[in-house]
């Protein structure tokens, strides 16, 4: 049987070959759990192996898009992120063969944001931040974002949010090419939908063959996607991770040593 908590903190539905996925625990900024990690892999790789779904959109409920891992959850992962389940989320989605389209409603971080840089079609209203803030909680980049975001939008740009932390708003996100398009917040996820239902309708093979194209050899993102697993799993067990994560919850400051 379904555990009604995972049905409440990730929404899914389906319709017209767009199989909807949104985050839904807005008291929390949408904070992600291991459990909805692992509720997203299992509509994901539901969605790679039956024909019917042709498109998938990823957005979210209340004011954020999501806050990214939550951070009590990273405090119990000390193990490491092999096997754990934002490491099989971000596995997933970089691997998924299908457009996946992305209506980001406000703040974007850490996963929030680098799980878009694996998305077709991404769309935000003017109140979209995006931020990868992991050096500032001793962790470095991950899915394959210390390669992916510098492709994107220049070592100098990325430097600004890999390494100062700093948020980028909408517009400078549309930009530097990590957005599709900025939406009034009021038809953002009309027009989102729009757009996957619009990719839901034409040919899925033209259209999986052109997106590999488009991806080109991923070899490198893999190599790099292991390479970071390998280094996030070492951070997380750091004393600078551990003050930084104890901080947050505690709402204070980090000292780091
Ligand atoms: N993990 C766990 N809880 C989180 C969270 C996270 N990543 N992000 C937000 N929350 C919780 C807060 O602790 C707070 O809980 P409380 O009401 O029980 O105290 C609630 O969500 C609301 O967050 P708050 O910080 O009060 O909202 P805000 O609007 O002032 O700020 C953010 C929103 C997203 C900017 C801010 O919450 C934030 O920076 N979160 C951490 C983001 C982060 O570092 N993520 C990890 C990336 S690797």
């Amino acid at each position: 049987m379904t555990d009604p908590t995972l049905v409440r903190t990730i929404l899914i539905h389906e319709a017209d070959g767009v199989l909807e996925l949104r985050f839904n625990r807005p008291e929390k900024k949408n904070a992600i759990l291991g459990a909805m990690y692992d509720t997203l892999t299992a509509a994901l790789r539901d969605a790679a192996a039956r024909p019917a779904i042709r498109a998938v959109l990823i957005g979210a409920e209340g004011d954020a898009f999501t806050a990214g891992n939550d951070i009590k959850d990273f405090l119990a992962m000390a193990g490491g992120l092999q096997d754990a389940p934002p490491a099989g989320f971000i596995n997933a989605i970089a691997a998924f063969g299908k457009p996946l389209v992305a209506a980001v409603q406000g703040a974007a971080v850490g996963v929030g944001t680098t799980l878009l840089l694996h998305c077709d079609l991404v769309y935000a209203s003017p109140a979209a931040t995006f931020s990868v803030p992991f050096v500032d909680l001793g962790l470095v980049p991950e899915a394959g974002s210390s390669l992916l975001l510098p492709q994107r939008m220049g070592q100098a740009r990325a430097a600004a949010l890999l390494l100062l932390g700093e948020a980028m708003d909408a517009s400078a996100a549309l930009a530097a090419g990590l957005v599709t398009a900025v939406v009034p917040a009021e038809d953002l996820h009309a027009h989102a939908l729009a757009k996957a239902r619009k990719l839901a309708a034409k040919p899925a093979a033209a259209l999986a063959a052109t997106r590999a194209l488009m991806r080109g050899d991923l070899a490198a993102l893999h190599a790099r996607m292991r390479q970071e697993e390998a280094a996030f799993s070492q951070a997380l067990a750091s004393a600078d991770a551990r003050e930084a994560f104890a901080a947050f919850l505690e709402r204070r400051p980090p000292r780091f040593g």
